[in-house]
Protein backbone atom coordinates (compact mmCIF):
# COMPACT_ATOMS: atom_id res chain seq x y z
CA UNK A 1 0.00 0.00 0.00
CA UNK A 2 0.72 3.36 -0.98
CA UNK A 3 1.01 6.03 2.11
CA UNK A 4 1.82 9.90 1.78
CA UNK A 5 4.52 10.96 4.49
CA UNK A 6 6.13 14.48 4.87
CA UNK A 7 9.30 14.81 2.73
CA UNK A 8 11.54 15.35 5.39
CA UNK A 9 11.28 11.70 6.93
CA UNK A 10 12.98 11.17 3.56
CA UNK A 11 16.48 10.46 3.78
CA UNK A 12 17.84 13.71 1.04
CA UNK A 13 20.13 10.78 -1.05
CA UNK A 14 17.16 9.30 -1.83
CA UNK A 15 15.12 11.92 -2.79
CA UNK A 16 18.24 13.04 -5.22
CA UNK A 17 18.50 9.46 -6.89
CA UNK A 18 14.37 9.49 -7.10
CA UNK A 19 14.97 12.75 -9.20
CA UNK A 20 17.82 11.86 -11.79
CA UNK A 21 15.20 8.61 -12.33
CA UNK A 22 12.43 10.90 -13.01
CA UNK A 23 14.17 14.17 -14.79
CA UNK A 24 18.17 13.39 -15.75
CA UNK A 25 20.80 14.20 -14.15
CA UNK A 26 21.39 17.36 -15.79
CA UNK A 27 18.24 18.16 -14.38
CA UNK A 28 19.68 21.49 -11.99
CA UNK A 29 20.75 23.64 -15.34
CA UNK A 30 16.44 24.00 -15.92
CA UNK A 31 14.93 27.10 -15.21
CA UNK A 32 12.74 25.75 -12.68
CA UNK A 33 16.03 25.39 -10.35
CA UNK A 34 16.79 28.86 -10.96
CA UNK A 35 13.58 30.13 -10.03
CA UNK A 36 13.71 28.90 -6.38
CA UNK A 37 17.46 29.31 -6.05
CA UNK A 38 18.58 30.17 -2.43
CA UNK A 39 15.52 28.98 -1.44
CA UNK A 40 14.42 26.11 1.70
CA UNK A 41 11.93 24.02 0.40
CA UNK A 42 8.63 24.27 2.06
CA UNK A 43 8.64 21.11 4.58
CA UNK A 44 4.83 21.70 5.22
CA UNK A 45 3.91 21.34 1.87
CA UNK A 46 6.77 18.66 0.38
CA UNK A 47 5.29 15.39 0.43
CA UNK A 48 6.64 11.59 -0.10
CA UNK A 49 4.70 8.45 -1.77
CA UNK A 50 6.34 5.81 -0.17
CA UNK A 51 5.43 1.72 -0.43
CA UNK A 52 4.66 0.69 3.17
CA UNK A 53 4.98 -2.57 3.04
CA UNK A 54 8.86 -2.59 1.31
CA UNK A 55 9.55 1.11 3.11
CA UNK A 56 10.44 1.94 -0.92
CA UNK A 57 10.11 5.91 -1.97
CA UNK A 58 8.46 5.72 -5.22
CA UNK A 59 7.72 9.76 -5.55
CA UNK A 60 7.94 13.02 -4.07
CA UNK A 61 6.22 16.50 -4.58
CA UNK A 62 8.35 19.23 -3.21
CA UNK A 63 6.95 23.35 -2.36
CA UNK A 64 9.26 26.58 -2.91
CA UNK A 65 8.49 30.33 -1.57
CA UNK A 66 8.76 32.47 -4.66
CA UNK A 67 7.36 35.99 -5.74
CA UNK A 68 6.31 37.77 -9.05
CA UNK A 69 7.80 40.87 -8.86
CA UNK A 70 5.83 43.34 -10.99
CA UNK A 71 6.82 46.51 -12.53
CA UNK A 72 6.11 48.72 -9.59
CA UNK A 73 8.60 46.31 -8.05
CA UNK A 74 6.27 44.80 -5.41
CA UNK A 75 6.52 41.68 -4.53
CA UNK A 76 3.53 39.04 -5.00
CA UNK A 77 4.50 35.94 -2.75
CA UNK A 78 3.52 32.71 -4.73
CA UNK A 79 4.02 28.90 -3.73
CA UNK A 80 6.20 26.92 -6.41
CA UNK A 81 5.20 23.49 -6.67
CA UNK A 82 7.99 20.83 -8.06
CA UNK A 83 9.76 18.99 -9.34
CA UNK A 84 6.53 16.44 -9.08
CA UNK A 85 8.21 12.49 -9.95
CA UNK A 86 7.31 9.23 -10.01
CA UNK A 87 9.87 6.42 -10.38
CA UNK A 88 9.50 5.27 -14.16
CA UNK A 89 8.22 1.63 -13.31
CA UNK A 90 5.42 2.81 -10.67
CA UNK A 91 4.14 6.24 -13.15
CA UNK A 92 0.48 5.99 -14.21
CA UNK A 93 -0.81 4.38 -11.22
CA UNK A 94 -2.19 7.13 -9.47
CA UNK A 95 1.15 8.15 -7.35
CA UNK A 96 1.48 11.58 -8.58
CA UNK A 97 -2.71 12.69 -8.26
CA UNK A 98 -2.39 10.89 -5.20
CA UNK A 99 0.24 13.54 -4.07
CA UNK A 100 -0.90 16.20 -5.28
CA UNK A 101 -4.12 15.87 -3.89
CA UNK A 102 -2.69 15.72 -0.28
CA UNK A 103 -0.45 18.80 -1.04
CA UNK A 104 -3.98 20.75 -1.87
CA UNK A 105 -5.76 19.38 1.01
CA UNK A 106 -2.25 21.15 3.37
CA UNK A 107 -2.97 24.97 1.36
CA UNK A 108 -5.09 27.55 3.39
CA UNK A 109 -8.42 27.27 2.23
CA UNK A 110 -9.63 30.85 3.18
CA UNK A 111 -6.77 32.73 1.65
CA UNK A 112 -4.59 30.69 -0.33
CA UNK A 113 -1.38 31.72 -2.53
CA UNK A 114 -0.95 31.32 -5.97
CA UNK A 115 0.73 28.02 -6.80
CA UNK A 116 3.06 27.72 -10.00
CA UNK A 117 4.63 25.02 -12.05
CA UNK A 118 6.48 24.21 -15.11
CA UNK A 119 4.77 21.13 -15.96
CA UNK A 120 2.42 19.26 -18.54
CA UNK A 121 -0.84 21.38 -18.72
CA UNK A 122 -2.62 18.24 -20.06
CA UNK A 123 -1.97 16.58 -16.75
CA UNK A 124 -1.87 19.31 -14.13
CA UNK A 125 -4.67 21.32 -16.11
CA UNK A 126 -7.20 18.00 -16.75
CA UNK A 127 -6.99 16.87 -13.16
CA UNK A 128 -6.03 20.08 -11.06
CA UNK A 129 -6.92 22.89 -12.62
CA UNK A 130 -3.49 24.54 -13.42
CA UNK A 131 -3.83 26.77 -16.17
CA UNK A 132 -1.55 29.15 -18.29
CA UNK A 133 -3.92 31.53 -18.75
CA UNK A 134 -2.57 34.65 -17.07
CA UNK A 135 0.92 34.03 -16.97
CA UNK A 136 1.89 35.00 -20.60
CA UNK A 137 2.91 38.58 -19.43
CA UNK A 138 5.60 36.87 -16.90
CA UNK A 139 9.08 36.26 -17.34
CA UNK A 140 11.41 33.79 -15.24
CA UNK A 141 15.28 33.54 -15.06
CA UNK A 142 15.59 31.20 -17.63
CA UNK A 143 14.50 29.40 -20.93
CA UNK A 144 10.78 28.37 -21.08
CA UNK A 145 7.32 27.28 -22.62
CA UNK A 146 4.75 29.81 -22.17
CA UNK A 147 2.40 26.69 -22.62
CA UNK A 148 4.02 24.99 -19.50
CA UNK A 149 4.49 27.73 -17.08
CA UNK A 150 0.82 27.40 -15.05
CA UNK A 151 -0.29 28.70 -12.36
CA UNK A 152 -3.31 27.96 -10.02
CA UNK A 153 -5.15 30.66 -7.89
CA UNK A 154 -7.88 28.97 -5.84
CA UNK A 155 -9.50 32.67 -5.37
CA UNK A 156 -11.06 35.20 -7.65
CA UNK A 157 -8.20 37.75 -6.54
CA UNK A 158 -6.69 38.94 -10.36
CA UNK A 159 -2.90 38.03 -10.91
CA UNK A 160 -0.37 40.68 -12.00
CA UNK A 161 -0.39 40.41 -15.74
CA UNK A 162 3.14 41.08 -15.74
CA UNK A 163 6.40 40.79 -13.68
CA UNK A 164 9.45 38.64 -13.47
CA UNK A 165 9.31 35.68 -11.24
CA UNK A 166 12.18 34.77 -8.93
CA UNK A 167 13.11 33.05 -4.93
CA UNK A 168 10.86 34.94 -2.45
CA UNK A 169 13.75 37.16 -0.90
CA UNK A 170 12.33 39.83 1.52
C1 LIG B 1 4.09 13.45 -14.41
C2 LIG B 1 4.07 12.47 -13.24
C3 LIG B 1 4.39 13.21 -11.94
C4 LIG B 1 2.61 11.93 -13.16
O1 LIG B 1 2.50 11.02 -12.08
P1 LIG B 1 1.92 9.55 -12.31
O2 LIG B 1 1.83 8.88 -11.00
O3 LIG B 1 2.73 8.88 -13.37
O4 LIG B 1 0.47 9.84 -12.95
P2 LIG B 1 -0.95 9.42 -12.33
O5 LIG B 1 -0.95 7.94 -12.24
O6 LIG B 1 -1.24 10.20 -11.13
O7 LIG B 1 -1.96 9.90 -13.45
C5 LIG B 1 -2.37 9.01 -14.43
C6 LIG B 1 -3.15 9.73 -15.51
O8 LIG B 1 -2.44 10.91 -15.91
C7 LIG B 1 -2.04 10.78 -17.27
N1 LIG B 1 -0.69 11.34 -17.33
C8 LIG B 1 0.39 10.97 -16.61
N2 LIG B 1 1.45 11.72 -16.95
C9 LIG B 1 1.03 12.58 -17.90
C10 LIG B 1 1.66 13.61 -18.64
N3 LIG B 1 2.94 13.93 -18.47
N4 LIG B 1 0.91 14.30 -19.53
C11 LIG B 1 -0.40 14.01 -19.73
N5 LIG B 1 -1.06 13.04 -19.04
C12 LIG B 1 -0.34 12.34 -18.15
C13 LIG B 1 -2.07 9.31 -17.56
O9 LIG B 1 -2.30 9.06 -18.93
C14 LIG B 1 -3.26 8.86 -16.75
O10 LIG B 1 -4.46 9.18 -17.38
P3 LIG B 1 -5.65 8.10 -17.46
O11 LIG B 1 -6.07 7.89 -16.02
O12 LIG B 1 -6.70 8.73 -18.31
O13 LIG B 1 -5.04 6.89 -18.07
C15 LIG B 1 5.03 11.27 -13.44
O14 LIG B 1 4.65 10.56 -14.59
C16 LIG B 1 6.50 11.67 -13.56
O15 LIG B 1 7.22 11.68 -12.57
N6 LIG B 1 6.98 11.98 -14.78
C17 LIG B 1 8.37 12.36 -14.99
C18 LIG B 1 8.71 13.68 -14.37
C19 LIG B 1 7.81 14.82 -14.84
O16 LIG B 1 7.63 15.01 -16.04
N7 LIG B 1 7.27 15.60 -13.86
C20 LIG B 1 6.34 16.70 -14.13
C21 LIG B 1 6.97 18.04 -14.24
S1 LIG B 1 7.26 18.80 -12.67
Amino acid sequence: MTSIIPLAEIDPQLVEALLDAAFGKDRHDRTAYKLREGMDMLEGLSLAAVDQEKHELLGSIQCWPIALTDEKGQMHPMIMVGPVAVYPDFQREGIGRAMMTALLAEIQPDDPLPLVMIGDPEYYGRFFGFTAEGTGGWTLPGPWEPSRLLVRTGTDNPLPATGRLGPWTR
